[in-house]
């Protein structure tokens, strides 16, 4: 599972990135998606295509079994809250996803939790909030050390 980056927020080397939402992130997956292929990372949409009613658990899994297969990657689920979405994915050994409201949030998801997945909330973050939220997620190294202690005992 990925530990460290050793680059820095400056830095523009390109990240692998699943994303999918329910029905009450379309919105927002939607401009995300578009946001971070701007960027020029590896976006891979899970869906849905459309906003027609979905179950966020079912969507949650389709990122989580992507993460599994490629743990360097990184995923994004949305929901209206994202406390659905991350309830669903931490069920999953080896995820670690972590609901950001803020970009304080979005920088010790990854620096302390070495979180893989950042979950938004479309009726709770707006769209400039939440970009600048996922290129902070996307960019800040896992700092390790006693971190990694830590995050180790989730599991034991
Ligand atoms: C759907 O109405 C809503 O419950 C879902 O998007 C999410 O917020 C659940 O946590």
């Amino acid at each position: 599972m990925r530990q460290n980056r050793t680059h820095n927020h400056s830095e523009k080397d390109m990240s692998t990135i699943y994303i999918a939402s329910d029905h009450g992130g379309f919105n927002l997956k939607t401009f995300l998606v578009q946001h971070l292929k701007s960027k020029g990372h590896d976006v891979h949409d899970l869906g849905p295509a459309d906003p027609a009613s979905c179950d966020y658990p079912l969507k949650a899994r389709d990122v989580t079994d992507a993460l599994l297969k490629n743990e360097e990657a990184l995923g994004i689920l949305v929901c209206g809250t994202g406390i659905g979405m991350s309830m669903a994915a931490n069920r999953v050994p080896g995820i670690r996803a972590a609901v950001c409201t803020n970009e304080f949030h979005a920088s010790y998801a990854r620096a302390h939790n070495n979180a893989n997945i950042i979950c938004l909330g479309e009726r709770v973050t707006g769209q400039g909030i939440a970009a600048d939220m996922v290129d902070i997620f996307l960019s800040t190294p896992f700092e390790g050390g006693r971190h990694l202690r830590r995050i180790n005992l989730f599991d034991k």
